[in-house]
């Protein structure tokens, strides 16, 4: 058994990787500016038990640890290797932590011309009679030409929609349309919300995230968090090193980040209902 002081988390000791693989494994967070190549000496945690199921300290350790810290059970996560998958007790002192911080999300807000991706129309259709029997679908989209002046297609997902959609708005319809290109979604009647939109900074140390009307664009809300990558090395050469260790690194450092901005995107629609 692996604990990680003072988080509490706890995993199975794996004979054969090292407390940072472990860590980085369970979520837990230790500085790896060198993404672990033992190069920087930020990756320190002290043993509280079980010092004897790891292997002896490696030549950075040396160097990078004094005699007596080593005594007091000082390591490198990244070079103490689990020798035995009995208890080993690691506490993570806070400057080797990756606690997370306020982060800077506002600036300078400039207005520019907007131009989203999604817009809506809403367009209302002549209802078929006995002398005009056009499918419903060509007369949403013979509609929406003569409206914007191009003919979108749309999606399988839109598409299933219309004959409800048009019944229930009584030939009204709002229609989401993707890249000016595509209709990717139907909505009865005259649709008051605005489509919502997300604009994402990822930073090698941050990522921030904004909830936009992509009506008018308006900031609806905002929400931050650490780059979760940053355990795999703190800097872009360190993770451009890390994936070049192995094909699937690249998916985990990918996994990663998709991860954590998806819980952004969950925690700012959160904040507007
Ligand atoms: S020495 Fe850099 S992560 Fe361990």
């Amino acid at each position: 058994m692996l604990i990680f002081q003072p988080e509490g988390k706890r995993t199975q000791a794996v004979e054969g990787k090292t407390i940072l693989d472990a860590a980085k494994d369970l979520g837990v967070q230790i500085q790896s500016i060198c993404g672990g190549r033992g190069t920087c000496g930020k990756c320190r945690v002290i043993i509280r038990d079980g010092r004897e199921n790891l292997s002896k300290p490696s030549e950075s350790e040396l160097r990078f640890l004094s005699e007596e810290e080593l005594d007091e059970g000082f390591r490198l996560a990244c070079q103490a290797i689990i020798l035995r998958g009995r208890k080993i007790v690691v506490e993570i002192p806070p400057e080797s932590g990756l606690n997370r911080q306020r982060l800077l999300l506002k600036g300078v807000e400039r207005s520019i011309a907007l131009k989203p991706a999604v817009r809506r129309i809403t367009i209302r259709l002549k209802e078929p009679t006995l002398t005009d029997q056009e499918s419903d679908v060509d007369r949403l989209l013979d509609a929406i030409e003569s409206k914007v002046g191009f003919r979108p297609t749309i999606s399988y997902e839109a598409l299933r929609n219309i004959p409800r959609v048009l019944r229930e708005g009584e030939w009204v319809i709002t229609a989401i349309l993707w890249m000016d290109r595509e209709v990717i979604a139907v909505y009865p009647g005259v649709r008051d919300k605005p489509p919502y939109g997300v604009a994402v900074d990822i930073g090698t140390t941050k990522l921030a995230l904004y909830l936009l009307d992509l009506d008018d664009g308006r900031v609806l809300a905002s929400a931050s968090t650490m780059n979760p990558q940053i355990p795999y090395g703190e800097d872009v050469i360190s993770r451009i090193l890390y994936i070049m260790e192995g094909e699937e690194n690249l998916e985990r450092l990918h996994n990663v980040v998709v991860g954590a901005v998806n819980e952004l995107i969950d925690e700012v629609c959160g904040k507007v209902g």
